[in-house]
């Protein structure tokens, strides 16, 4: 068995002009990016262009990548350079492929899924990993809820971190993207999926992500300006590990929820996570969860027994924990979330830690309803 996979080859800059330079980025090149956060212009680069906030708000869906296909469908490039978040990331990927749209054909397999251009992720959260993984999340509106696809054409060629790109990043989003990070690091860690490679990324994403925390509680929210290097590589080994071992019931189960209600991605894990940690507990204490207990337990300074309070706690501090409702949910939208979940997340809940019925799951969201 595979016991541990990285495709991308992996680079850091100190700053945007390094990365330019060294890429030779120009005429060839379609950068896919928001404007606020880079413009080719001000470097006095010369190439095609999409910034993704002219095509909608939020996360992204198969709408918007059908406008922003539209766009460029006669535009010829060798290679895409995303620089941006999860969303600009994700959207991106989908630019490799020879048959892009209907993309909602490209989801359900219809379509072949042939690469034909280089990629290049340039991430400016620290969260999603996703210039790692070889995944592509979209919102499917008119299936009303978010689906991956995760094939290898969508792994890039080149991952490239420059801190310099988070200096901007508002703190909302860094909390949101960092508890994404941290999700994904525990989640990989009791997945059945887990080698003693990706545990050692996931071990490694947790410290940096919890001490970065403390940090961060102890001295106000400017502290993590001093620290967003760690977070880029904490998300970046995150997404190392679950690029190998899988995320599962947390993600599966946040799907309809940011979906439906447009709760950005980590906080919608959030909304779920010890949840989930608690059933997993419940229902199985005495497997791979009880050397994550003991872990976190030390991480947190804290009693093993405490540990799913404390985590909490601290994670509160960072972003607080909202119920369901507040974010418009309903118990009547709980059967809908449910059957969801076990109809259309089966590539996620194939890496649960234990297995979670249908009663289970919808319990889980009765009880952060
Ligand atoms: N493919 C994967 O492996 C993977 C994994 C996890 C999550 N995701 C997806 O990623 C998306 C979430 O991504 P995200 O958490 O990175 O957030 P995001 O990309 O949606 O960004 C959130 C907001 O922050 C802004 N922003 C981003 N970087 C900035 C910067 N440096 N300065 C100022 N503003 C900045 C964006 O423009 C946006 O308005 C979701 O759609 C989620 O499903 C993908
Ligand atoms: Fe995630």
């Amino acid at each position: 068995m595979i016991q541990l996979k990285i495709k991308p080859l992996i680079y850091k800059y100190d700053t945007v002009k390094e990365f330019l330079e060294d890429f030779e980025v120009g005429k060839n090149d379609l950068v896919i990016t928001n404007e606020y956060i880079f413009n080719p212009e001000k470097y006095g680069i010369d190439c095609h262009v999409l910034y993704q906030e002219k095509y909608g708000l939020g996360e992204p869906s198969d709408e918007m990548v059908e406008d922003m296909y539209n766009d460029i469908k006669h535009v010829d490039y060798a290679r895409v350079i995303a620089i941006g978040g999860g969303t600009v990331i994700d959207v991106s990927k989908l630019f490799v492929l020879t048959n892009v749209s209907p993309v909602l054909d490209l989801y359900e397999r219809k379509l072949e899924i042939k690469k034909s251009k280089e990629l290049v992720l340039v991430p400016t959260t620290c969260g999603t990993g996703s210039e790692v993984t070889n995944i592509a999340i979209l919102e499917l509106k008119s299936r009303k809820t978010k689906m991956g696809l995760a094939v290898d054409e969508m792994y890039a060629d080149s991952a490239v971190l420059i801190p310099e790109l988070l200096y901007n990043l508002p703190f909302k989003v860094f909390a949101t993207s960092s508890i994404d990070a941290l999700i994904h690091a525990i989640e990989a860690y009791v997945s059945p999926k887990a080698t003693p490679y990706t545990e050692m990324y996931s071990i490694e994403a947790m410290k940096l992500i919890v001490d970065g925390y403390n940090k961060i509680r102890d001295n106000g929210q400017e502290a993590r300006i001093a620290i967003l290097e760690d977070y880029l590589i904490a998300s970046n080994y995150a997404g190392i590990a679950f690029a190998n071992a899988g995320v599962g019931a947390v993600h599966a189960m946040s799907y309809p929820l940011g979906a439906t209600h447009h709760v950005p991605h980590g906080e919608s894990n959030y909304a779920i996570f010890t949840g989930v940690f608690k059933a997993y507990q419940r229902l199985n204490p005495d497997g791979k969860i009880s050397k994550l207990n003991c872990f976190l337990a030390e991480l947190l300074n804290c009693e093993v027994e405490r540990v799913y309070e404390e985590l909490e706690n601290l994670l509160n501090v960072i972003l607080p924990k909202k119920p369901l409702r507040e974010y418009g949910t309903t118990l009547e939208e709980l059967e809908e979330f449910t059957e969801n979940v076990m109809t259309k997340q089966g590539r996620l809940t194939a890496n649960n830690y234990t297995e979670l019925n249908r009663e289970e799951v919808y319990n889980i969201y009765k009880s952060l309803l």
